[in-house]
């Protein structure tokens, strides 16, 4: 059965560890200039109807250091532009490819793509999650924190696709998650009952709270793409939760603060606390290449390399 990765919760635990070993290796071999391209002759079609730095720039070169290639594709080139429907673009992409990348709005486009395409489908991001991106703060957090098992995590601001798959990641390895975020602007339904029944998740309405004794400070942008209407009121619910220095007291002293990027100093974000934790921000940026080259590996290869 082909493996989608539409959200984190599509692989298990041991899956999951299993990548971030794998993640570890890539990291490895890229540092010591090993050569390894289990993935000759493959293609990766990445579909992209909002804008990317990161994961663009992370898939391309992951595919070319593997050995195969990327292309990409915007909606507006193509005839998905011009009303081709998801479930004909699927078919079509898979007589060529070997895996597609999306990243969009709706999760249901995602899962149209994975439901019709016979390759694999990765969530690139969508207005519900970006697991890519968290796989990639798992490793970051293990590199700082050596392991995932006792770290507290607290999230700080809008309960948006990165704060969703915060409390998938949760879920999956079992560490407390505190979330802090305005009424009104929570993370999803579902997501955050099942968390909260499990012990895992604990929301909260002030940002000092979710920040007590945590390891782990995360935030992200206020007005995520796609909701550029309602940047006014945004700015205006979410002017008390800024990461700054004086909410960093009431984390551990050695606790990290991590920001997907981009970041808005001075919205979610203070330009102190960036700068402080800059180390950390950018080898979550440098990560992505790392973990999505372990993912793309397990998808498009049959072989499994003995980590579990
Ligand atoms: N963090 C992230 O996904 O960055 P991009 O939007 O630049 O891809
Ligand atoms: N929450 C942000 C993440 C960007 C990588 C957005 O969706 O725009």
């Amino acid at each position: 059965m082909k493996k989608d990765f539409t959200r984190l919760l599509d692989i298990t635990r041991e899956e999951c560890a299993y990548l971030l070993e794998r993640a570890l290796f890539m990291k490895e071999a890229r540092l010591t200039h090993k050569a390894y391209k289990p993935l000759q002759d493959r293609t990766l079609a990445m579909i992209f109807e909002k804008a990317s730095t990161r994961t663009r720039i992370s898939f391309e070169v992951a595919m070319k250091e593997l050995g195969g290639h990327a292309i990409f594709l915007s909606q507006s080139d193509t005839q998905m532009g011009r009303g081709e429907p998801i479930r004909d673009t699927a078919r079509v992409l898979s007589r060529y490819v070997h895996a597609l990348m999306i990243r969009t709005f709706a999760q249901d486009t995602v899962k149209t793509l994975a439901q019709w395409a016979s390759v694999p489908v990765i969530n690139g991001l969508s207005d519900l999650y970006h697991p890519c991106q968290v796989l990639s703060d798992l490793f970051t957090v293990k590199e700082y924190k050596g392991s995932l098992r006792d770290v507290r995590v607290a999230w700080v601001g809008d309960g948006n696709n990165m704060a969703n798959s915060w409390i998938e990641a949760s879920l999956l390895f079992g560490f407390p998650l505190a979330v802090a975020v305005p009424p009104a602007y929570g993370p999803d339904d579902a997501l955050v009952k099942e968390a909260t029944e499990k012990g895992l998740l604990t929301l909260v309405a002030e940002p000092i709270e979710a920040v007590r004794g945590a390891d782990v400070v995360n935030t992200d942008v206020w007005i995520s793409m796609g909701m550029e209407e309602e940047e006014e009121e945004r700015r205006k619910a979410f002017a008390s939760f800024c990461v700054d220095g004086e909410l960093m007291k009431a984390a551990k002293s050695d606790a990290i603060v991590m920001h997907c990027l981009p970041a808005h100093r001075g919205e979610e974000i203070t330009d102190e606390v960036f700068e402080r934790f800059q180390e950390v921000i950018f080898t979550q940026a440098e990560n992505r290449l790392h973990a999505q080259k372990a993912l793309l590996e397990w998808i498009m290869t049959e072989e499994i390399h003995g980590y579990y």
